[in-house]
């Protein structure tokens, strides 16, 4: 199936100059949802994932349907303030903007392999700072999957060194 062409592109949005890529319309799609969803599970499955992690709140739209396929844990990595026990935390940079992300400390074993599942990848700066976490834990990234790819905002240079699967690509 050719996935791309149930992702919606809204011009300058959420800000001027930003080519929103939104994901509800192929979430909607049920097909499509399930076959893109499925492509991120046969990666996972390949990565030897032991355990899937996905960053909020898009992260957990691909994440969670596949740690429930694979009945393998999820871990949710959460803007702050949102995990009520004790967590590490990371200050990252978005595409547009500033956050910090946390984890549980108990979130991940020592040893466990970990792949990262998220809707989107641009800048980077979420899934760095995800990485960072796990591998503080003594995690080891096994794999990072994405439903989108944007070509030229440093993403994948920043990743470089981990396995990166995305299912489109936007230059
Ligand atoms: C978006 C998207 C990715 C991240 C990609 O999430 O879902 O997680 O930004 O950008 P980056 O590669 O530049 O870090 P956002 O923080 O907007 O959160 P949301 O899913 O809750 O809307």
């Amino acid at each position: 199936m050719e996935f791309k062409q149930h992702i919606k592109e809204v011009e300058n949005w959420p800000k001027e100059g930003i080519s929103f890529k939104d994901i509800t319309s192929l979430m909607q799609n049920g097909p499509a949802y399930k076959q893109s969803v499925d492509a991120l599970i046969d990666y996972a499955r390949k990565q030897d994932a032991d355990v899937i992690a996905g960053p909020e709140a898009r992260g957990f739209v691909v994440g969670c349907p596949a740690a429930y396929a694979m009945e393998i844990g999820f871990v949710p990595v959460r803007k702050e303030g949102k995990l009520p026990r004790e967590t590490v935390r990371v200050e990252y940079g978005l595409e547009y903007g500033k956050d910090v992300l946390t984890m549980h400390h108990d979130a991940i074993q020592p040893g466990q392999r970990v792949v990262i599942l998220d809707d989107l990848l641009a800048t980077g700066g979420t899934i760095e700072a995800t990485i960072k976490m796990i591998e503080q834990l003594g995690g080891t990234v096994a794999g990072i999957g994405f439903l989108i790819e944007l070509d030229g905002l440093g993403g994948r240079e920043k990743l470089e060194g981990y396995d990166i699967l995305s299912l489109i690509r936007y230059a």
